[in-house]
């Protein structure tokens, strides 16, 4: 039995990924959450034929947790998009004030109703919401370093899609799935594309423009859309995609009992790791990484090999910037020094 719950989902990006996953037949029960709207959300999407439970569960006033606690109980997936998106002009640690205090009530319902789910979090900022999410959890004492993820397969989806628009040669998309990679975090220059033998197809490598131009591309890729939409919110269709890619795969992982390679952000001294270099290991304590999941969780934390200079220099700027926004997390649980 899967029982999956979105937590924030009558928003873009909850609607979306509540379309993708009641078309799962691995999904035995979708749970609908969010303080508006989900009534009507899970009504239009209970009139498609599947063999899923499907319902939507709204409270009632502020004081209510009976029903996010019924919404929760038994999932064995808590997916997380609550809070607010960016406008034009904001940065993601812009929305911090607000989602932070989101995320952190959220996590603990979910701690009390359902402390072996998996966790995805996909508000941001992620750099500081999966550190709070942490620190609630480990507040409550069912902190599980294996369930907890930050998902930031959207960059990984973006680095897919502008290389094969560069190289504009005939690759497709197949080629690329888990040939290239982003790690690091997920705000601009925190996020590293790594995209291994390509670099190859670049005719001044490293220093090449169009590879720069690439790099800066997928960083900022989140920018483009939140201009384009033009004040009416952040990616959500594209967003709903990649959550659906890791959840599909957390999903074989968990019912088929398969190991599945995904990136995400997890916090990585609490894992099994290997081949995780000082210049990361030695500052910080998240970072996106590949890892293998198995029917348990998080086995094993890989880091990328053969990587160009470019690629070792953005790393090691990622390892700055992820600090500052980890701590900024851990601080809004327990209070600055
Ligand atoms: P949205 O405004 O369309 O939806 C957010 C939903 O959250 C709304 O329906 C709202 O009612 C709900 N919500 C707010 N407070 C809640 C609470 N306490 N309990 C339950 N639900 C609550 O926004 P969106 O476009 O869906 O984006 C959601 C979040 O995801 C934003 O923080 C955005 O920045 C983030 N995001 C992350 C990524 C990523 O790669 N990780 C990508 C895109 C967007
Ligand atoms: C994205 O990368 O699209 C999201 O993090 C949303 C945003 O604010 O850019």
């Amino acid at each position: 039995m899967i029982k999956a719950t979105i937590l924030g989902a009558a928003g873009g990006i909850g609607q979306s990924l509540s379309l993708l996953l009641r078309l799962n037949p691995n999904i035995d029960e979708l749970s609908l959450y969010d303080i508006v709207n989900t009534i009507g959300v899970s009504t239009d999407l209970s009139h498609i034929p599947t063999d899923q439970v499907i319902k939507g569960y709204v409270p009632k006033d502020r004081s209510d947790n009976e029903t996010i606690k019924l919404a929760l109980a038994d999932s064995n997936i808590v997916i997380i998009p609550a809070g607010i998106p960016r406008k034009p002009g904001m940065t993601r640690n812009d929305l911090f004030k607000i989602n932070a205090g989101i995320v952190k009530n959220l996590i603990h319902q979910t701690g009390l109703a359902c402390p072996d789910a998996f966790i995805c979090i996909i508000s941001n900022p992620v750099n500081s919401t999966v550190p709070i999410a942490v620190e609630e959890l480990k507040r409550l004492g069912v902190y599980n370093p294996k369930k907890v993820f930050g998902i930031t397969t959207l960059d990984t989806l973006r680095l897919e899609e502008f290389l094969k628009l560069t190289l504009k040669e005939s690759i497709t998309t197949k080629y690329l799935i888990n040939d290239v990679i982003t790690i690091g975090g997920h705000s601009g220059d925190s996020i590293v594309p790594i995209i291994n033998s390509w670099i190859k197809n670049f005719k001044k490598g490293e220093s090449d423009e169009e590879y720069l131009k690439l790099i800066q591309r997928v960083q900022f890729g989140g920018d483009e859309v939140v201009k384009a939409k033009d004040g009416k919110g952040s990616a959500t269709l594209s967003m709903a995609t990649a959550a659906y890619r890791f959840i599909n795969n957390l999903i074989d992982a968990i019912k088929k009992n398969i190991k599945v390679k995904e990136v995400a952000f997890v916090k990585i001294d609490d894992l099994n790791c290997v081949n995780i270099p000082d210049y990361v290991t030695k500052h910080l304590e998240y970072f996106s990484l590949p890892i293998i999941i198995g029917k348990d969780g998080v086995e094993l934390v890989q880091f990328p090999s053969k990587l160009n200079l470019h690629e070792v220099k953005m790393i090691k700027n990622a390892v700055e910037k992820v600090k500052v926004d980890v701590t900024k997390g851990f601080d809004f649980v327990h209070g600055s020094k």
